[in-house]
C-alpha cells in the first residue's frame, strides 16, 4: 500500500514531486506555521513526516499519531525531536548532517568577520547619512587574521571553521569539546584542545557550534562572558539557548566584550529586545545553511531518507538514520 506523508513546510517543488512519485503527499505549499494541534490533526493516518528544525516531535505527539513510522528532518540539529521517544514508539528519525557543513562554516566566518570589522554597525551609520568625513579610528575593529580562534564544539562544522581559520587566516586555533579529536585529525586542522575556561580567556574570537541540549543550555552565560577579553568577538551559529542572550546583551552594552555575531536566538523568531538595542552585534535570521544549493541538498537528503524508510521498492538503507533500533521495534 502507498505510504502517506506530510511535508510540514514549503520546500522545493521538484523535491515534493519526487515524493509524490512514491507517496500520497500532503504538502504545506502556503508555508504556514502550524500549531501543535494542527500538526497532530494533519498527521492522522500519515506514515511519515518531513520536518524542519522547528516542529516539536515528542512522546505525546507520537501517542496521538500511532501510524507514524518515520520523522525525517532537513536540519542537522535535532533538539526538536525526542529521539528516545521515537525509538520507543518504533519511529525512525533522520537528520541532515554533512551536506550543510561547508556552507554553515562559511557563514560562521561571515559573522565573525562582520562582527570583528563592525560591518553592520558601520553600514547602518552610512545609511543614516552620518558619514561626513574620514577619521583614523572610524569603525576600527579587531583583526581576524593571526588572531586566536576559539571553537566551542568540534563536530563537522567546528572542524570546517577551524580549517578556514588555520589555513586561510593564519589563526592559532584552540577548541573545547566533550571528546577531544584524535591527535592526527587535530594536527591536520591545526587545532589545540584546551579547557572551556582557557578557551574563553585566551581566544580573540569565540565561535559556538555545540548542539543544544539540557547540558548545553546557557553554556555561555554571564560567568563565561566575564572570562572573555574585552576586545573579543562571540559568534553563535549553534542554537538559541546555548548562549544566554540577556547576559550577552548586557556584556555588549557595557563593553565587556567588543562584538557578537548571532544567527540563532532563544525563543526565535523573537529576538531579545536588549540585543536589538545593541549596535555592536550582527544579527541574522537563522540562515547559516541558507545557500540555495545547500538548502536543496538538505531537502533532497530528507526526501531520500523518507523514500528509503517508507518505500519498500527503494531497496536501500536510509543514509542518515539516527536510531536504527527503531526499525526492529516495529517488526
Ligand atoms: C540548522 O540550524 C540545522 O540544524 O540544520
Amino acid at each position: 500500500m502507498t505510504a502517506s506523508i506530510l511535508v510540514c513546510r514549503r520546500i522545493f517543488p521538484d523535491v515534493v514531486a519526487r515524493l509524490r512519485d512514491r507517496f500520497e503527499v500532503e504538502a504545506n505549499d502556503a508555508d504556514d506555521v502550524w500549531s501543535r494541534d494542527e500538526l497532530i490533526r494533519r498527521l492522522q493516518g500519515k506514515d511519515g513526516v518531513f520536518v524542519t528544525g522547528t516542529q516539536a516531535i515528542d512522546a505525546a505527539l507520537l501517542d496521538a499519531c500511532p501510524k507514524l513510522r518515520a520523522v525525517c528532518s532537513l536540519a542537522v540539529g535535532y533538539n526538536n525531536i525526542d529521539v528516545a521517544a521515537c525509538t520507543a514508539h518504533g519511529v525512525a528519525v533522520t537528520n541532515a548532517p554533512g551536506v550543510l557543513t561547508e556552507t554553515t562554516a562559511d557563514f560562521g566566518f561571515t559573522l565573525l568577520m562582520a562582527a570583528a570589522r563592525r560591518v553592520s554597525e558601520s553600514e547602518a551609520f552610512l545609511r543614516r547619512g552620518e558619514w561626513t568625513k574620514w577619521s583614523v579610528d572610524l569603525f576600527a575593529g579587531s583583526d581576524v587574521h593571526g588572531a586566536t580562534l576559539g571553537i566551542l564544539g568540534m563536530g563537522r562544522i567546528g572542524q570546517a571553521i577551524a580549517r578556514r581559520g588555520a589555513h586561510g587566516f593564519a589563526m592559532p586555533v584552540i577548541y573545547h569539546n566533550r571528546t577531544p579529536l584524535p591527535a592526527d585529525v587535530a594536527a591536520a586542522i591545526g587545532a589545540r584542545y584546551v579547557s572551556r575556561e582557557a578557551l574563553l580567556r585566551e581566544a580573540d574570537h569565540v565561535v559556538v557550534v555545540v548542539p543544544y541540549s539540557a547540558e548545553s543550555h546557557h553554556l555561555v552565560g554571564a560567568a563565561e562572558l566575564a572570562l572573555m577579553k574585552p576586545t573579543a568577538t562571540l559568534v553563535n551559529i549553534a542554537r538559541g539557548g546555548v548562549v544566554d542572550d540577556a547576559a550577552l546583551a548586557a556584556a555588549l552594552r557595557e563593553g565587556r566584550i567588543a562584538a557578537a555575531g548571532l544567527d540563532v536566538f532563544e525563543g526565535e523568531p523573537a529576538v531579545h529586545p536588549d540585543l536589538l538595542a545593541c549596535r555592536n552585534v550582527v544579527l541574522t535570521p537563522h540562515i547559516a545553511s541558507a545557500s540555495v544549493p545547500t538548502r536543496r541538498a538538505m531537502a533532497s537528503l530528507a526526501a531520500e531518507n523518507l523514500i528509503c524508510l517508507l518505500d519498500p521498492a527503494a531497496g536501500r538503507l536510509a543514509p542518515t538514520l539516527l536510531n536504527p533500533e527503531a526499525l526492529t521495534r516495529r517488526l
